[in-house]
């Protein structure tokens, strides 16, 4: 299949409508959208990432009111978040209606929606007319695609076509809360931090490692956010070497092969995901990522290195 790259989300609505699957840009990461009503384009999606079938797909609407479209209720908790955060870098995870594909959701009752305030995945959606399924854009197992060469990288052949936009503002996937159980549950953290939910309901809750979480939130059992590299959080004065390459806040020791010094939190998580996929054109064997303090997106960014510095397993 030959891959069409457009700026336009009109051309790249006209793929969907016609059962095919696009990446577009969000302010998170770019995802592969596919029509929520499409059962068989939902199908595309799974394939065209090696994605497993017991993963499900988050939701993506335009506006508020396609949240009928998808979900059972909307819990006052979870009417506070939607007031406060949509549109914006959170998923919710609600109780689905019976309209959702069961291949969307790996046969859970529940559905995860998002409401990007990204302007060209506003424009992409509308023009589309339905709820979208948006996973990341990225073969499944590697990191999420920050750029629209990124998505070229892992899905050329494999998909329709690729709506281009700039690099994604945040870096990170969306914040992704539980908001089935009487308490809301943070089971991914991202942009909109524990702290910043916890302003709008103070009895938000952080995953408990060792409960049930596995069953809430499949994707966690996945590995994800890996490089081919191996991953060591840590400040660079050691490890040091060619094939060696360090990314963090602070000037490392010399002799690492490729070093990116971030001014920022923020400029730290958006260029984390492009900074592995280089390190993996370049052949470095491994990746040492200095450290940054557990807020705001910081949380984000270390949940990310953590996963990454996961020895591979299952
Ligand atoms: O920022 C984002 O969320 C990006 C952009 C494209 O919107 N999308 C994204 O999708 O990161 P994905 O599929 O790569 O990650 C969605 C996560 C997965 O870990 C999945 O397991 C979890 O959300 N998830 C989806 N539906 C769920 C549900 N019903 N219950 C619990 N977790 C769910
Ligand atoms: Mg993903």
């Amino acid at each position: 299949m030959n891959t069409v790259i457009t700026d336009d989300p009109q051309i790249a609505a006209g793929f969907v409508r016609a059962g095919g699957i696009v990446a577009f840009p969000t302010e998170t990461v770019y995802g592969l959208g596919a029509d929520l009503f499409d059962p068989a384009a939902v199908r595309k999606v799974f394939e065209a990432k090696g994605r497993p079938a017991d993963n499900p797909l988050i939701v993506h609407i335009e506006n508020p009111g396609q949240l009928a479209e998808v979900v059972l209720e909307v819990p006052p908790h979870a009417g506070r978040f939607v007031e406060r955060f949509f549109p914006g870098p959170l998923t919710l995870v609600l109780k689905r209606s019976s309209r959702v594909p069961d291949a969307v959701t790996a046969g859970l009752d529940t559905v995860g929606v998002r409401m990007p305030s990204h302007e060209l995945a506003r424009k992409f959606l509308a023009a589309c007319g339905s709820p979208m399924v948006a996973p990341s854009a990225n073969l499944s197992g590697r990191p999420s695609p920050t750029t629209w060469q990124a998505v070229l990288e892992d899905l050329d052949g494999r998909i329709e076509c690729i709506l281009k936009g700039e690099r994604t503002a945040i870096g990170l996937e969306s914040t992704v809360v539980d908001c089935t159980g009487e308490r809301p549950v943070l089971l991914r953290k991202g942009a909109v931090s524990l702290e910043t939910l916890r302003e709008v309901v103070p009895d938000t809750l952080e995953r408990t490692p060792g409960s049930d979480d596995l069953a809430k939130s499949p994707g966690l059992r996945h590995r994800h956010y890996s490089p081919k590299a191996g991953v060591v959080i840590g400040e660079g004065v050691s490890g040091a070497g060619p094939g060696a390459a360090f990314i963090g806040l602070r000037r490392p020791g010399e002799g690492f092969e490729l070093v990116k010094v971030c001014s920022s939190v923020g400029e730290y998580a958006r260029e984390l995901f492009e900074f592995f996929r280089e390190c993996d054109r370049r052949g470095i064997e491994m990746i040492v990522c200095g450290p940054v303090p557990e807020t705001g997106i910081g949380a984000a960014l270390m949940d990310r290195l953590r996963r990454a510095a996961e020895p591979v397993s299952g």
